[in-house]
């Protein structure tokens, strides 16, 4: 026979709010992940700024469709008796909802191919313009341009570290540019919500 379920209320929710002691509510369903914080990707700040409060909106906003998978993990077995949804959150969601029916957040086309191409254009003019003139000011604009490969590099690297590169975060090419560049993520908001459509149905 199945279990019951088991209600607390917000309020209850807002007493278990640090580390150590860490729940937070998505869709309702109240999650414990005071053991696991630490090992969140996204680092610990996001869960510590969230805990004891509904956290639905932001994970829609930060998660790609695999996340959802993880949650089962962390169920305490508690659901919010006083779980509502505000006029804003219910948008949101129907924005994400149909967002993400269009397609508008799947990884399309050739991007990278053409980025890492442009790259490599960049790479062999510099290093051609170096090894092949002697005139200063050559060598001065295959510095910058260089330089200017340097910084491309550098987004490619950033995207790659948000799983914008390949379709999964398990492909080996993103995961190798992801050790290259930010092992530690910053802290920037992004409000690109990323996620299937089954996960708001
Ligand atoms: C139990 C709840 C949570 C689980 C199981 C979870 C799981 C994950 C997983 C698996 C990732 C890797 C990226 C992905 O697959 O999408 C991730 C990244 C991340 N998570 Fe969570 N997460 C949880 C709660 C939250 C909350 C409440 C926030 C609040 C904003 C958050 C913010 C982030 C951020 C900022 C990243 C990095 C995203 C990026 O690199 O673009 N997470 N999380």
């Amino acid at each position: 026979m199945a279990e019951a379920k088991r209600y607390i209320t917000s309020e209850e929710l807002k007493t278990h709010n640090k580390s150590g002691d860490l729940w937070i509510s998505i869709q309702g369903k109240v999650y414990d992940v005071s053991e696991w914080v630490n090992h969140h990707p996204g680092g610990e700040l996001p869960l510590l700024n969230l805990a004891g409060q509904d956290a639905t909106d932001a994970f829609v906003a930060y998660h790609t469709g695999t996340a959802w998978q993880f949650l089962d993990k962390f169920i305490n077995g508690f659901y919010l008796k006083d779980y509502s949804v505000s006029q804003v959150s219910k948008d949101y969601r129907k924005l994400v909802y149909e967002f993400s029916k269009m397609g508008l957040f799947e990884k399309k086309g050739h991007g990278f191919f053409v980025s890492m191409s442009f790259m490599a254009v960049m790479f062999s003019l510099s290093v051609y313009g170096v090894v092949c003139c002697e005139d200063f000011w050559l060598h001065l604009l295959c510095a910058a341009l260089m330089g200017f490969l340097w910084i491309q590099s550098g987004w490619i690297g950033h995207d790659s570290g948000h799983y914008q590169v390949m379709l999964t975060p398990k492909q080996i090419c993103a995961d190798s540019f992801r050790q290259l560049s930010s092992r530690h993520k910053h802290w920037v908001v992004e409000m690109e919500p990323q996620c299937s459509p089954h996960c708001l149905q």
